[in-house]
């Protein structure tokens, strides 16, 4: 777990914060993230850099909130982005369009035009047809479009199947093989300038050789782009270096730069990473309070005012994410729980199997929630969305109020009388 999380007198505090201060102020279910740890390790990426030449572009989807988004814009990060709710996140933040990279398998005329206008760094392009409408659309704006072309290098990032992206049988990208042909066609296009290769392999990789394997590959498409009169600017790696949840044993930044970089060395193109998941996850947890410990003879239930509505991971991926009580009972039996929440869905868990001495009234922390969290998280049972605190050194701040009532009928209509 991250240094930013401690334990001081059997309480779990995230920086100089007890967690239990915060489910005081800000109730349950709630996520917490620590700016310190979102700094610290978005600086492991540019420390491990050096002086090599690069763009650090975070991954909007693994956490997309305004504050978070500042925070990495403080600190000079590039972005990441799939959609145009994404672009305006970032910009609304401060960030700095000409850092931007937008990716996505299939951008709409009104996304791009909008990318265009801003004024962006680089369109990742994943089609032909994608190509063409970017083309045309550029073309309405008079602009010339920086493209950068997805390929699919076909290796295998050894991920959960559905979180892996770099195998000839996904929809992600375009066929390294196919590549050559296609780049010949952006490169004669009026409206597009050709200025990088990007691939991204998938998620949670907790190798390094998928990646250095698919630098190879581009390596060798680059090779082959330069003897056809194309020279890029920029090689982009793509995001997925994963985290520790349980035991896994995670490459650092730096293990994964020492391999990766020497492959670089001397050639004049800049590295572009999109990393999300290895900046928030573990700067970020979700709180929640033990409703009922119910038992059914098989299993025991701890049933929290957290659900699958808030965190689907688990559910969706079967992901094991730690769960810990926030605060030691001295009074409560240790026994094992299944954690779940109170969504009408039999898939609705949090945790199986988990040892733990809790007591109803108690409440839970389940760790690495700071990325694929809040975002991939729904109203669902017409749940309200929980609230997001950020924690700097002593102090919290509110930075998404907890949903409400109005919040969840919004925009919503009812019939005229009589019809
Ligand atoms: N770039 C592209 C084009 C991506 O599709 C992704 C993630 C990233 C970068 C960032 O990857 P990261 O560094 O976060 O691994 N919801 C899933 C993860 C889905 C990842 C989708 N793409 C989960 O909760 O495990």
């Amino acid at each position: 777990m991250h240094n930013t999380i401690s334990t001081r007198h059997q309480n779990l505090y995230l920086e100089d914060v007890a967690l239990d201060d915060i489910a005081n102020q800000f109730g349950t279910p709630c996520f917490v993230y620590s700016k310190d740890a979102i700094r610290q390790n978005f600086m492991a990426y540019k420390e491990a850099l050096g002086d090599q030449d690069h763009l650090i572009c975070y991954a909007v989807k693994s956490n997309s909130n305004l504050a978070v988004l500042q925070t990495l814009a403080d600190l000079g990060a590039g972005f990441d982005i799939v959609s145009g709710g994404e672009l305006e996140r970032v910009l609304l933040a401060g960030g700095d369009a000409s850092k931007i990279v937008f990716s996505g398998v299939a951008k709409t005329a009104t996304d791009m035009r909008r990318a265009l206008q801003v004024g962006i760094h680089c369109f990742n392009v994943e089609s032909e047809t994608e190509l063409a409408l970017l083309n045309a659309t550029a073309a309405e704006q008079d602009k010339v479009a920086a493209v950068s072309v997805r390929v699919n290098p076909d290796v295998d990032a050894k991920t959960h199947p559905y979180i892996s992206t770099g195998l000839k049988e996904n929809k992600f990208g375009i066929d390294i093989n196919l590549a050559p042909e296609i780049y010949q066609r952006a490169a004669q296009m009026d409206n597009i300038s050709v200025v990088g290769v990007d691939c991204h392999i998938g998620s949670q990789i907790t190798e390094i050789k998928p990646f250095i394997d698919a630098m190879d590959r581009l390596l060798v498409l680059v090779s082959e782009l330069e003897s056809m009169g194309i020279r890029l600017n920029h090689i982009d790696i793509g995001g997925g270096l994963g985290v520790r949840y349980q035991n896994e044993d995670t490459p650092t930044v730096a293990d994964y730069m020492a391999e990766l970089l020497p492959r670089l060395e001397g050639r004049h193109e800049s590295l572009v990473m999109e990393p999300g998941r290895s900046i928030t996850a573990n700067a970020g947890v979700l709180l929640m309070e033990v409703q009922t410990i119910k038992s059914n003879g098989l299993n025991n239930f701890a049933i929290v005012d957290a659900a699958m509505n808030d965190m689907l991971r688990p559910a969706l991926y079967q992901a094991w994410m730690d769960i810990q009580p926030i605060k030691h009972n001295s009074s409560a039996q240790e026994a094992t729980y299944d954690v779940v929440g109170p969504v009408c869905e039999t898939g609705d868990f949090l945790g199986k199997g988990r040892p733990l001495a809790i007591a109803e009234g108690d409440r839970l922390c389940l760790f690495s929630a700071g990325a694929y969290g809040f975002v991939m998280s729904s109203n669902y049972n017409s749940r309200p969305r929980a609230p997001e605190v950020m924690v700097d050194g002593d102090k919290t701040y509110l930075i998404r109020a907890r949903e409400t009532i109005t919040d969840l009928v919004r925009g919503e209509q009812l019939l005229p009388t009589g019809s």
